[in-house]
């Protein structure tokens, strides 16, 4: 496994795999890397000749600079991991090669309506932060395949709508949601929780798919006030929001029969620690 820290060297790397007609992918990350990651890099593996891994935390996604400064980083370790696993490239640039002098870190990004809501509300900035670092990745490795999870949900639409409006030919793969044991979706955030915070975190999960059995003899609004009372009662946690929306505009249903794919969005806080998750109501199969 090769370790890239600069945009030329990775840019000759990706330039020989295209003359041998190689097919790549490549696994977008801010590190502290877990199994969640590694199911990602796993399906590429399968998937493509080459796989590369970016390792960057993307300053220009954070809207809160504590954020920023408190997002967990071990490269090292992510290297241990990864170099398990066949990965053939690990780019992990410093800023100034993602972002040279002169690159416009303002440029905007016509995202549409998926953009907007929930984490485009709550975070402003974050998607255009998002679509800004996933466009240069795209640009410099030019892969054949990207591998996003499913965790992020509203991230894989809004990725999906940048390429709509870029010149650029990348399959995007969702990968399913990974979970501890106790349902709780594995997230780097993790490790910024308690002991006990951590197997209370365990009852968003929990409440999410009780509330799927809830759903099927209740309305939309009742089903979302459901989780939020339910959650919010619990000491240390407050709901930041929950949606019930159409799995394709991301817009909120107020019946069950409104969309084929119905997807509830939700993030907690935790403590001070911010976890987003989101389970599936219904999706019809088109024939
Ligand atoms: O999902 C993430 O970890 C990040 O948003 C991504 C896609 C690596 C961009 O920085």
């Amino acid at each position: 496994m090769q370790i890239i820290e600069s945009v030329s060297e990775l840019l000759t790397y990706v330039e020989n795999g295209k003359q041998k007609g190689l097919k790549s992918g490549l696994v977008p990350t801010m590190g502290a890397l877990h199994e969640g990651h590694l199911s990602l890099v796993r399906q590429s593996v399968k998937d493509n000749d080459v796989t590369i891994v970016s390792l960057f935390v993307n300053p220009v996604q954070f809207n809160n600079p504590k954020d920023l400064e408190t997002y967990p980083r071990q490269p090292e370790q992510d290297f241990k991991l990864l170099a398990r696993e066949g990965v053939d490239v690990v780019f992990a640039p410093v800023e100034s090669e993602i972002y040279p002098e002169g690159f416009d870190r303002n440029r905007k990004f016509n995202l549409g309506k998926v953009a907007e809501v929930m984490e485009g509300k709550h975070r402003p900035g974050h998607f255009q932060g998002v679509a800004l670092v996933v466009n240069r990745l795209f640009q410099l490795c030019r892969p054949t395949r990207a591998y996003f999870g499913l965790k992020d949900f509203q991230q894989i639409a809004v990725i999906r709508e940048m390429l709509r409006y870029e010149d650029l030919d990348v399959e995007i793969v969702p990968c399913p949601i990974v979970r501890e044991e106790s349902g709780l979706a594995l997230s780097s955030r993790n490790m910024l929780l308690s002991p006990a915070q951590r197997r209370e975190a365990a009852a968003i999960h929990a409440v999410l798919k009780e509330s799927v059995d809830f759903a099927k003899s209740h309305s939309v609004e009742e089903t979302r006030r459901f989780v939020v009372e339910r959650l919010d009662a619990k000491d240390d946690f407050k709901v930041e929001y929950f949606e019930i929306v159409d799995g394709l505009t991301l817009l909120p249903v107020e019946e069950w029969t409104e969309a084929a794919l119905i997807v509830g969005c939700i993030t907690v806080y935790v403590g001070n620690v911010r976890l987003i998750d989101n389970i599936q109501y219904k999706q019809l199969k088109a024939n």
